[in-house]
């Protein structure tokens, strides 16, 4: 490593939820693609690599990247970090730390280092997490994946509302970076697949969101509606953010701008739109 290169520090972005399915991967590639689409250099690291969203929505984006004619499908530099198969706990641990290590080593050049993880906790994850400088944890509007992050009970006509595993688990990162001197975590939720008909739903979730942001520490993004495009971009490796380049084979309508409008939206919440990130 340069001397320029140790002082250069990338900003580490981890987007979990130990929810499956909660939009996790789907949010990633929003992220890198906006960044990337925005000049930045950036490197992604698979967590989940056994399942491997993220890594074939980045196959499917460079095969369509190869055999299309246009050469602005931009790409991140991307590696899969595969959990240890060690027999002890501790012999894994220290080879999942060693992998993680050599592949952001690896990526310590870049602008930002974006992490995928996988729904569901293992070491590797947590790990993976204790480098966040931002957590960005997408959540499917409804109360069962409100769970995830506390049970919410009402006692006495108070709300009772007690950490779920995963809010323990960034808690502790957060305390174990507070013992380091390192900058807190900022955490940022987003609701995700949010509904158009479902006005009392969207309310009461937004209601009960609002507390558990207090009480957690976290802050809340409004994320992205329930829309089908999300699921009709990945054969190809696409995101909203490229739908206006040549041969992507995909009409731009108004529920695409509107979506497109909400990843930006995603980007400026959290602070990482380009004004935000250079001031
Ligand atoms: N806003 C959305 N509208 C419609 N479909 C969505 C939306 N967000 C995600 N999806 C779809 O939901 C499914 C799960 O999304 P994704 O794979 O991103 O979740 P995940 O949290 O990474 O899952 P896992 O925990 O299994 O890794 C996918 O089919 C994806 O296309
Ligand atoms: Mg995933």
């Amino acid at each position: 490593m340069t001397e320029q290169n140790k002082q250069h520090r990338p900003r580490i972005v981890v987007i979990g939820n130990e929810k499956g399915g909660s939009g996790k991967s789907t949010t990633t590639m929003h992220l890198v693609v906006s960044l990337l689409r925005e000049g930045y250099r950036v490197g992604t690291i698979d967590l989940d690599a056994r399942q491997g969203t993220l890594s074939r929505y980045l196959e499917n984006r460079a095969s369509f990247a190869n055999g299309s004619s246009n050469n602005s499908i931009p790409m991140p530099e991307h590696r899969r970090v595969y959990r240890s198969q060690a027999l002890t706990t501790e012999a894994s641990e220290v080879e999942d730390k060693a992998n993680l290590e050599k592949a952001m080593t690896e990526l310590w050049d870049r602008d930002f280092i974006v992490f995928d993880t996988p729904g569901s906790d293992n070491y590797l994850s947590r790990l993976g997490h204790s480098y966040a400088d931002i957590l960005v944890t997408p959540l499917n509007d409804s109360f069962l994946d409100m769970d995830m992050l506390a049970k919410v009970e009402v006692q006495d006509d108070e709300l009772k509302l007690t950490p779920s595993t995963y809010s323990q688990m960034v808690w502790e990162q957060r305390q174990q970076r507070a013992v380091q001197r390192k900058k807190p975590i900022d955490w940022v939720v987003m609701r995700n697949r949010l509904s158009h008909i479902d006005a009392k739903n969207k309310r009461d979730m937004g209601v009960l969101l609002e507390h558990l942001a207090k009480r957690l520490q976290f802050r809340l993004a409004s994320g992205f509606g329930e829309r089908v495009i999300f699921r009709e971009l990945f054969p190809k490796g696409l995101t909203l953010l490229d739908l206006d380049e040549k041969g992507t084979g995909v009409t731009m309508s108004m529920s695409h701008v509107a979506a497109r409008q909400e990843v930006r939206s995603l980007l400026s919440a959290i602070g990482l739109d380009k004004e935000e990130v250079s001031t």
